[in-house]
């Protein structure tokens, strides 16, 4: 298996603190500026510049070895080219319609095969995690591709304090079901509500991140507020967002893409371009928010994440589990 050269900053690499809220000043320079220049772009794609998102800041968190050197998506991308079935199916939908749902306050059901179930506060939860921004490529099934400064927390920590049985061989996530507060739900485009899961080694896997926020303010209500799971090797559908349940089973659990199409999307769906989705090739991909005329980028085996994670699927044959 040819595995292609890492994305990944090594320790040397890691950018000065200095350097770094350099960045983080052009970063939030730009979004003011985007936000001054963002009323007729918005008018343009049919956004009320109302809805342009005000996100708190998030004050305290670090840098991450994990990041990819890329330069990000602009922020107005991010936000409102989005995928949020609960708020419709066209691009624009989560942006105009996800006002609607009501993120404080959350809680997480923790259930199934744990020793500590319950149902935790999302900030007693955050009180126990690290925050870190980590500068990920989100690679949708769809064959464009975004790249994302989350702001978040290492799955693995959190699964760790909720200490599963040794019959955890799975983790399944929900996403909260309220169609008033989700008007998509009120279709039948998907069995609601929105399942994801993991095997247990992939959900403990240091790249699997739980976030809460992007371009460091609390994250966008389009884009899966008030936590969502990013599994950067995965396409984006594993992403599931606005989670309320976490729950450790035995048994593999069902997840929405797979159940309306089986032979479309798999359980793994792990970034491949070798193995081509039934109706369009997975080879190449879309960089959003590229110039015009920008060519299709080459999409990497789990998303240039080889060196991290190949080891997770050793044996097994990735056209069958796909
Ligand atoms: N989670 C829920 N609950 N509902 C969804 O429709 N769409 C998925 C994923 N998570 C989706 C979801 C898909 S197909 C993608 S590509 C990513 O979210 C998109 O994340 P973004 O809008 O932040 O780019």
């Amino acid at each position: 298996m040819l595995i292609k050269k890492s994305l990944l900053l090594t320790d040397n690499d890691v950018t000065p603190k200095q350097a770094f809220d350099n960045s983080r000043a052009i970063i939030s320079a730009s979004r003011r500026q985007f936000l001054a220049q963002s009323s007729t772009a918005m008018l343009a794609a049919g956004l009320a510049p109302s809805t342009l998102w005000a996100g708190h800041k998030i004050e305290d968190y670090g840098t991450s070895r994990f990041s990819i050197k890329e330069k990000p998506t602009p922020y107005e991308h991010v936000t409102t080219y989005n995928n949020f079935y609960e708020f419709g199916t066209g691009k624009g939908d989560p942006a105009r319609r996800a006002h609607l749902l009501k993120t404080k306050p959350w809680s997480v059901t923790v259930e199934g095969e744990v020793a500590k179930p319950g149902i935790y506060d999302l900030e007693d939860i955050l009180k126990r995690q690290q925050l870190e921004e980590r500068i990920y490529r989100l690679r949708c099934v769809e064959a464009w591709s975004m790249v994302v400064p989350w702001i978040g927390f290492s799955l693995a920590e959190l699964i760790k304090q909720m200490q599963p049985t040794s019959k955890a061989k799975y983790v399944e996530f929900t996403t909260l079901y309220d169609p008033e507060q989700m008007p998509g739900q009120k279709s039948r485009t998907l069995k609601w509500p929105y399942v994801e899961g993991l095997r247990m080694d992939e959900a403990m896997n240091p790249l699997t991140l739980m976030a809460t926020g992007l371009y460091g303010e609390e994250m966008p209500n389009q884009n899966g507020a008030p936590l969502r799971l990013i599994v950067p090797w995965k396409y984006g559908f594993k992403s599931i967002k606005s989670i309320v349940k976490i729950r450790f089973t035995e048994q593999m659990p069902k997840t929405s893409w797979n159940e309306s199409a089986k032979h479309e999307y798999g359980f793994y769906a792990n970034v491949n371009p070798a193995v081509s989705h039934p109706r369009w090739s997975q080879r190449r991909e879309r960089v959003i928010g590229a110039r015009l005329f920008t060519p299709k980028r080459d999409t990497e085996l789990f998303n240039g994440y080889g060196e991290q994670v190949a080891h997770l699927y050793k044996g097994m044959n990735l056209q069958h589990y796909f």
